[in-house]
């Protein structure tokens, strides 16, 4: 009897183990479903940003039931991890899996992510570990855990598997392929349960847009975060920043924020988080005066605190067994450890015009953070607080700025899932311009922001094309703790570099709409190129460097495409690189025109072009609408009104609606905004004509309204 009942325990037990079981999912919002798999960790990416889904916009997005494709998708929970499978088709691509430097495209890639500085390969270790995939087939899977969760993306065979590569002879046969066919992505979440969640869409730029407003729409910015910012030299005195601000102006570079480095403050590594008095005597008065001078500051800091500071000692209780820089180490998923930075920075920083942060070294490297064996208060392990930490950090400092209805717009080191309303940009010490761009694509099937910053250079020509590059992203820096490099450091290059940052300046109503897209429907202002409408095509033409039998789309799988981009909705984006002269880019369907010249430069195919140093490749779609503003040295403030030139390119009719709001306060979310119509007809004599002005809503700041078309019919 004693025998059978240890062997019946033992069947069960294998039989448990052993077991699959499909998914069952639920509806969570319009296009959105959800399944809870074993006991879930209480801390998860989503509820640490406080998610608020945007379900009046995600009712506007196609109507869709769940994605067949994925209806055998199975769990197993053995070994006290998570097992997870959802099926894939042989003709299907993968996009996501975190801020990738590398590559892409995802099938075919192993990956664990975890959050860390990225260190050259695209394993799992970078700063927005997020675990969401997006699949051309028109859904996206977010495994919403902040275990190390490991992710086969494609590389898997089962002995079981319905659809099997065939077996091969290497021996004898050519085509015998090192990576054969899965029919799977396979996950492992070290934990006994975890939850999933499935977003659809009629296209994979859907599929972005309901992950975003899922998770609380896209963040817009304040209209000075997208101007230019400068840091300063770490140990700079209030002096020398007001000296390299007089710089900024009287050599005409515009100039919106800059940034202090560690030295601010008494100590740093670890931080007393308290203005140091031999180089800022007067804080309050240095800040009023840069904001009489239209100029934000952003502070440097790391959460790491000194027994200097003079919150340690009520902090001590709710810090980690471990120190980082021998520093203390703040629970902040302990709402008490939260108050009391609050406490400090508000008095210290926000209360006197501080307009936001740079939350340094919450991601890595291993030998900097805390260990996996640190303990926290809370009883978070060390793991969960290590892929949460960067979150939790966006999620306490935008809530200060909320409370007094200021909108900021900072940088970070670390992020994960449901970080789309942060108003964080995300950079690294890794300086590869070429990944950097590659980042950038990555960044947008994600929902988070990077900026390619610019720091040093050893050319001239690297410097413009870096500078060239940081204008077309989410936040145009120049991180120059170091060495100080000024926009001017290279005088061959130092006209071009001015000529890019007014440009930037110039396109701020465009971009400030790109933003407000990604707040209102979810579409991330950069766009990777499978993001993008029409990218996905056969061929019709033929023209340019290719013969007649090369497939332009063909290639561009081929290819990975990874160094261009769309921002918005017009603009393609082409970087170049220190040492190329020449370079391919893929013109999605239709047809595109030179942004500055506004000359057709082909339609649906590959071009190759020798655009010389001076600017950076810049394309537009056929009845792209692109609003500027005079190339100003600072943002416009919420009183000013500003003429507006709206360049039209291309030969049909279009219209396209312009964002505007105070740029500065919350009070947009309570419907204080415009959306102007700005259309282009043809008249009876099939001339251009741009007309119907048409504002909804209030907070209108451009007047003056003129029209270019710069595509001019011969
Ligand atoms: C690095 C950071 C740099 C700079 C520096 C100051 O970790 O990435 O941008 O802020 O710290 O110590």
């Amino acid at each position: 009897m004693k025998y059978l009942f240890f062997w019946v325990s033992i069947f069960f037990c294998i039989a448990l183990q052993g077991q699959e079981q499909t998914l069952q999912w639920q509806a969570v919002a319009p296009g959105v479903w959800k399944t809870v798999i074993g006991k879930p960790d209480q801390v998860n990416p989503l509820t640490i940003a406080e998610i608020q889904p945007r379900l009046d916009a995600l009712k506007k997005l196609t109507d869709l039931p769940f994605p067949q494709i994925l209806a055998e998708s199975v769990s197993e929970i053995t070994d006290g991890k998570t097992f997870l499978r959802f099926p894939l088709q042989r003709q299907e691509q993968l996009f996501g899996l975190g801020l990738n430097f590398k590559t892409v495209q995802q099938r075919g890639t192993i990956k664990t992510l975890h959050v860390d500085h990225y260190n050259g390969t695209d394993n799992g270790r970078t700063h927005a570990p997020v675990p969401f995939y997006v699949s051309d087939k028109g859904y996206g899977v977010l495994i919403n855990s902040a275990r190390y969760i490991t992710v086969y993306a494609g590389t898997t065979v089962r002995k079981t598997s319905t659809n099997p590569p065939p077996e091969m002879n290497r021996n004898s046969q050519k085509d015998w392929n090192a990576q054969p066919a899965s029919d799977a992505v396979e996950v492992v979440v070290p934990a006994p349960g975890t939850e999933v969640y499935v977003f659809a869409g009629a296209t994979t730029m859907e599929v972005v847009q309901r992950y975003n407003l899922y998770c609380g729409g896209g963040t817009l910015p304040p209209k000075w975060g997208l101007g230019f910012t400068h840091r300063t030299p770490t140990l700079f005195t209030d002096k020398q920043v007001l000296h390299e601000i007089d710089e900024f102006e009287s050599k005409g570079y515009p100039l919106s924020f800059i940034g202090l480095e560690p030295g601010w403050q008494t100590k740093s590594y670890p931080n007393t988080f308290v203005w140091d008095s031999s180089r800022y005597p007067q804080p309050q008065q240095f800040l009023q005066q840069l904001l009489r001078k239209n100029i934000r500051a952003n502070l440097w800091i790391n959460p790491y605190l000194s027994t200097s500071s003079p919150i340690l000692k009520a902090m001590e209780p709710y810090t980690a067994s471990h120190k980082v820089w021998v520093g203390y180490v703040p629970d902040i998923t302990i709402p008490a450890a939260r108050n009391l930075y609050k406490l400090l920075f508000s008095q210290q920083h926000l209360k006197i015009g501080v307009s936001g942060y740079k939350i340094d070294e919450v991601d890595g490297y291993d030998n900097w953070l805390w260990p996996d064996v640190t303990k926290f208060p809370s009883g978070i392990s060390a793991e969960q607080m290590r892929q949460v930490y960067g979150l939790q950090f966006q999620k306490m400092t935008d809530g200060w700025f909320r409370e007094i209805n200021t909108r900021t717009y900072g940088l970070v080191r670390a992020s994960n899932a449901g970080a789309s309303a942060m108003p964080y940009v995300i950079y690294n010490d890794y300086y590869n311009h070429k990944d950097f761009i590659t980042a950038l694509c990555n960044s947008s099937f994600i929902g988070v922001l990077w900026t390619p910053e610019a720091r040093s250079s050893k050319t001239a020509e690297e410097w413009l094309r870096r500078m060239q590059s940081v204008c077309f992203s989410p936040m145009a820096m120049l991180n120059a703790w170091s060495d100080g490099t000024k926009p001017w450091t290279f005088p061959e290059v130092a006209s071009q570099v001015k000529e890019v940052m007014q440009l930037r300046m110039q396109l701020l109503p465009y971009l400030y709409t790109s933003f407000a897209q990604y707040h209102f429907e979810g579409k991330p202002p950069v766009r990777a190129m499978n993001l993008v409408e029409g990218f996905d095509y056969e061929a019709t033409t033929e023209k340019g460097s290719l013969n007649s039998t090369d497939n332009p789309y063909a290639i561009a799988k081929k290819q990975d495409v990874k160094d261009q981009f769309m921002l918005g909705d017009f603009l393609l984006v082409a970087p170049m690189f220190a040492g190329d002269i020449k370079r391919k880019v893929i013109l999605p369907k239709g047809k595109w025109f030179d942004f500055y010249t506004g000359k057709l430069v082909g339609e649906g195919e590959v071009i190759e072009i020798t655009p010389g140093l001076e600017r950076i490749p810049l394309f537009v779609k056929d009845g792209g609408i692109i609003p500027m503003i005079p190339a100003v040295l600072h943002t416009p403030g919420k009183d000013d009104v500003l003429p507006l030139k709206v360049h039209y390119y291309g030969e049909r009719e279009n219209n396209w609606t312009l964002y505007d709001d105070d740029g500065e306060t919350f009070d947009f979310e309570k419907g204080n905004f415009s959306w102007t119509t700005l259309s282009v007809k043809k008249d009876k004599k099939g001339k251009l004509t741009g007309s119907d002005l048409r504002v909804s809503g209030k907070n209108l700041h451009y007047n003056n309204l003129k029209w270019q078309f710069m595509t001019v019919s011969k």
